[in-house]
């Protein structure tokens, strides 16, 4: 009996632990635009793929597909499709050892049905929380990364061979992060955004 006791003891001291990490891999995540040259580890970028794929989706549609771009021939044409010269923000895309291209599938009937009934983008939200899982699963394991939203997916579904039905998401650049000054998260104040039972 008092070993059950204590094994339950231990047991609530590890729940609260793992919640505790999660805030702290919460707040550590952040955009990372410069990395080092280092190899990502296909392991690693597995156990993202893993963490977005137990992510919750309308119906449980699931609604996603992950090309994991790691070949530097293959990367550098993907980067050509997130910038140009008149709009440079995403120069930065192709020093990232990794791209990642989220593809959205067409969501289960239920939710495509549910989406026009409700009018809800069920399938973009299902992606951007996949992506999320993603990212904050990459920052479990040292690694830095940048959700791209801007980027030319004509150019990009043509060369990845992406068929017609399909649409790419969004992009992520995942690499270790260049050491630097640590980056302050600038955010709303959490008095701004909540509320209890009334708007
Ligand atoms: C849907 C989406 C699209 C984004 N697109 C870009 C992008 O094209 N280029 C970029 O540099 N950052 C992009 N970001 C990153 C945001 O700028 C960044 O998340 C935001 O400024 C908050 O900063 P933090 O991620 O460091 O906390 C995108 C983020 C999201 C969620």
């Amino acid at each position: 009996m008092i070993i059950i006791n204590i094994l339950d003891l231990l047991l609530q001291e590890n729940k609260e632990v793992m919640l505790m990490g999660f805030l702290e891999i919460a707040q550590e995540r952040k955009s990372v635009r410069e990395y080092q040259a280092k190899e990502v580890e296909r392991e690693k970028l597995i156990n993202c793929v893993e963490a977005a794929r137990l992510s919750p989706s309308a119906c449980n549609s699931q609604p996603w597909k992950f090309i994991i771009v790691d070949e530097p021939e293959q990367k550098e044409k993907v980067s050509e499709a997130t910038s140009n010269k008149l709009l440079p923000i995403n120069k930065f895309v192709k020093t990232a050892p990794v791209i990642v291209v989220v593809i959205s599938e067409p969501g289960n009937l239920p939710s495509r049905l549910g989406g026009l009934i409700k009018q809800k983008e069920f399938e973009s939200i299902d992606l951007g929380i996949a992506t999320e899982h993603f990212c904050l699963q990459a920052t479990s394991e040292g690694l830095g990364t940048c959700i791209i939203g801007w980027f030319d997916e004509k150019k990009l579904k043509n060369f990845l061979q992406i068929p017609d039905n399909k649409k790419v998401g969004l992009l992520i650049t995942v690499g270790y992060p260049e050491k630097g000054e640590q980056k302050r998260k600038k955010r709303k104040d959490l008095n701004e955004m909540i509320s209890f039972n009334r708007y």
